[in-house]
């Protein structure tokens, strides 16, 4: 064990996202989100996560009020950098919100934010929901020069993108994860707390945990996938069974 770090808890935060997408494929109102929410809750969920995109495609407006009244865990709220989205987080105050890059044709968010070539424009962004009491995390990849941004540019925390480690096999995950582990080093070297998401499974979340600067990943699509066949209460006990193994193995 290392003993310059304290072995903290990872927090897990469920991204509830796809709940609305499979009700959204329908028009109606089930598979509710909120219903999702608070069994993530019950099933120990730190907090729970949810991305408002601009073009609506899974979670609403309204959701997002529901989310706010009813859950007793902090949301954070996934936002691309726009004045609709700002104005939204500004109104409901969630305890943090994630900037994330957010491109109309993509089907996820495919890569981090360019805090360097986005310096200019993210920073009103960044000050207007602190001033509101948010905490702002900024979705980037683990690349040194984008987390010396995030730091110059005010993010009290970064979310690093494991979506190129998920996606990798073989040599190339192991040369990822190493990306993963030197990038949340760094980042606990500038005191900036680090996240992690994206893709994130029972295969892979293991490893990421062991990295002892992570203390919180949000993971959704694969959750609510396994939701399927065993229940949400039980995806989530085994994702947290697996990351507290990860992190015990430190
Ligand atoms: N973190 C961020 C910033 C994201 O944009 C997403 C996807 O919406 C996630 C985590 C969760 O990713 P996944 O649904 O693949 O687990």
């Amino acid at each position: 064990m290392s003993n310059k770090m304290p072995l903290h808890k990872i927090r897990l935060g469920v991204n509830i996202d796809h709940v609305a997408t499979v009700r959204n494929a329908r028009g109606g109102v089930e598979p509710d989100p909120l219903r999702a929410a608070l069994l993530a809750q019950e099933a120990g969920a730190d907090g729970i996560t949810a991305h408002l995109r601009e073009d609506r495609r899974h979670i609403k407006d309204e959701d997002i009020a529901r989310l706010m009244a009813h859950i007793n865990i902090p949301l954070n709220f996934e936002m691309a950098a726009t004045d609709e989205m700002l104005a939204i987080a500004i109104s409901h105050k969630p305890a943090s919100a994630c900037i994330v890059p957010e491109k109309r044709q993509e089907l996820t968010t495919e890569g981090g934010l360019d805090i360097i070539g986005g310096y200019d424009h993210l920073k009103p962004y960044i000050v207007a929901l602190q001033e509101a009491g948010i905490s702002v995390s900024l979705f980037i990849d683990a690349d040194v020069r984008q987390i010396k941004a995030s730091k110059e540019i005010g993010a009290d925390k970064v979310e690093l993108h494991t979506g190129a480690y998920v996606d990798a096999l073989g040599e190339k995950r192991v040369n990822q994860l190493e990306r993963l582990r030197s990038g949340a080093a760094y980042c606990a070297s500038l005191d900036l707390e680090v996240h992690a998401g994206h893709g994130l499974n029972y295969q892979t979340v293991e490893a990421v945990a062991e990295i002892p600067e992570f203390c919180e990943f949000n993971i959704g699509h694969f959750l609510i996938g396994e939701a399927i066949f065993v229940g949400l209460d039980q995806a989530i006990a085994e994702m947290r069974r697996l990351m507290d193994k990860g992190r015990a193995a430190i």
